[in-house]
This record gives C-alpha cells, structure tokens and sequence, in this order.
C-alpha cells in the first residue's frame, strides 16, 4: 500500500514489528516471580512514583485498576486516597508482595487479581482511574491501549520508555546494541490518535537501574539484565566506560526518561 498521508500508517502494525526486531521474547510470568523475591521489604517510595503520583489527578475518583502493579509501587500508595485498588499482574509473587505491602499500611481496600495484558478483561472490573506504570511493553499494544480505555470512566495514566533503552544509549552503542531498540513511546501517541483519543504528554527524568552500583561487577550484571549476555570484548569495552569518570559511573550515566501519557476517556457514569 502507499502511504500517502499519516493516516495511511498502520502503526500497530509498525510497532510489532519494532518489537520484533528488538528481539527480546516476551517474557513469562515466572521471570517477574523471581524478580518479586528481591523486591520484598523495598520501599515502595522514589523519586519516579512521587513524580507519576503528582501528576496524578483523584478528583471524581473512587477505584483505580493498576495494571501490572508488581509491588504496589504506585496502586498501594494512593489507596489511602480510594475506596477501592485492584492491582492486576499475572505474576503471582508479585502479587503476595504487592498484598504484604498493603497489609503492613494497614489497608484493606487492596485487591490481588492474576491475569496478564493477553487475557480476556471481561471479569476485569471497570474503575474510575487505570494505570500502567512501566509495564506496557507488550506484544500488542493496540490491544493494551485498547483495553485500557475501555477499563477507565474517566482517567488513564501510563509511562513508557523513551529512546528505547532502559540504559544510557551511549551504553547501548558501545556494545553494539543501538539497533536493537524498543519501541519508543512515539508509538502509543499514534496508536491513540487512530483511537480517536488526544492524549498529554510529560516527562519523568530519574535516575536509571544502572544508578548506585558498588561496584563494576554489579554494573556489568545490571547491564546485563538490560542488554543481554555480554562478551569478552563487550566486558573490556564496559569496564573502560566504568573506569573512566567515576561520578558517571556512580550515576550509571545520563537519566532515564520515562513518558507519562494521560487522557480523560470521556466514559463517564
Ligand atoms: C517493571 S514492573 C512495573 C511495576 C510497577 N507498575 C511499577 O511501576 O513499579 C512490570 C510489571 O508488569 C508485570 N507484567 C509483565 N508482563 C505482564 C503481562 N503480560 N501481564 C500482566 N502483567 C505483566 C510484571 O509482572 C511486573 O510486575
């Protein structure tokens, strides 16, 4: 077909196979389980949940659905402010941390629900506010925004990665790792234009996952988790980028920017 304007763009289209080149499967619910183990006893407090909550508005609000809450870090936080949180994700340990969170704030308006983006939402209760913090790199994404909407009477806030990475660029293009870009938010302004629906955008800069490392071992592990197995030569190419200006290092390089995209659904009562 030719494209002859931008409506022309099938841009879910375009984003699975952004998400295709990328070449990071999606991952099973297992993977997060055994993240959950070390997220036990964390805070759920930084600078980026402050940032999300702030921009946040609860007027008219009595129920939120947080989807893919893992720990709570933004539904347990805000339930003081609610009747009602579901937190949804389909990792079951994420979940007993999310609900041990709740618990020891002594709320109990928190409600646990198993079930991943890919799932049937019909038993997926509507509510007056729906979130998705950091967790919308999904398959299908037209889905997702799709199912958001409809979720919410009359908020929806989510963030997305910027530039692609969840590391400085410049870490990326060291080892090689430039053209295996995520998707960039760009995407969901797009597919949310073809719904028919104006959303805002802002910006949270916060430090990174590469921040506040004790040492190269941990760095390169983070780095890892972030880009995939690394080489020999990738190892001497990051141990030099680490050696070379400790205060960077100590950073993990430039901030991260996350996305925060909002619209009002217009579906009220
Ligand atoms: C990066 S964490 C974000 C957690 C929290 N929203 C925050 O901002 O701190 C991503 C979460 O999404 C969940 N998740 C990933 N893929 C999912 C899927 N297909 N369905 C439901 N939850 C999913 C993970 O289990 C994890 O808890």
């Amino acid at each position: 077909m030719t494209i002859v304007t931008i409506s022309d763009i099938d841009f879910n289209a375009l984003y699975k196979h952004h998400k295709q080149q990328a070449g990071r499967p999606a991952k099973p619910a297992s993977a997060w389980d055994a993240r959950a183990l070390a997220l036990r006893g964390k805070p759920l407090e930084s600078a980026y949940t402050d940032a999300f909550i702030e921009r946040m508005d609860f007027s008219d609000a009595r129920t939120l659905l947080d989807v893919g809450c893992g720990a709570g870090n933004i539904g347990v936080q805000v339930a003081h402010r609610l009747d009602a949180v579901y937190g949804m994700d389909y990792s079951p340990a994420m979940l007993d941390v999310m609900a041990h969170n709740a618990a020891v704030r002594g709320l109990k308006n928190v409600h646990p629900i198993q079930a991943g983006w890919d799932d049937d939402w019909e038993a997926i209760p509507v509510c007056d506010i729906v979130v998705a913090s950091r967790s919308t790199l999904v398959e299908d994404l037209g889905d997702a925004l799709s199912k958001l909407h409809n979720h919410a009477r009359r908020r929806v806030y989510l963030s997305y990665l910027t530039g692609g990475f969840f590391v400085d660029r410049s870490i990326a293009r060291l080892l090689g790792r430039d053209g295996r870009a995520h998707p960039d938010y760009m995407y969901i302004l797009n597919i949310l234009h073809t719904m028919g629906v104006t959303p805002r955008l802002d910006y949270i800069d916060v430090p990174g996952p590469l921040a506040g490392t004790e040492n190269f071992d941990d760095f390169a592990q983070k780095v890892t988790r972030a880009l995939g197995e690394l080489d020999e030569t990738d190892y001497q190419a990051l141990q030099h980028w680490y050696d070379a200006d400790a205060g960077r290092a100590c950073r993990g390089g430039a901030l991260m920017r996350w996305a925060f995209i909002w619209w009002e659904t217009n579906s009220y009562d």
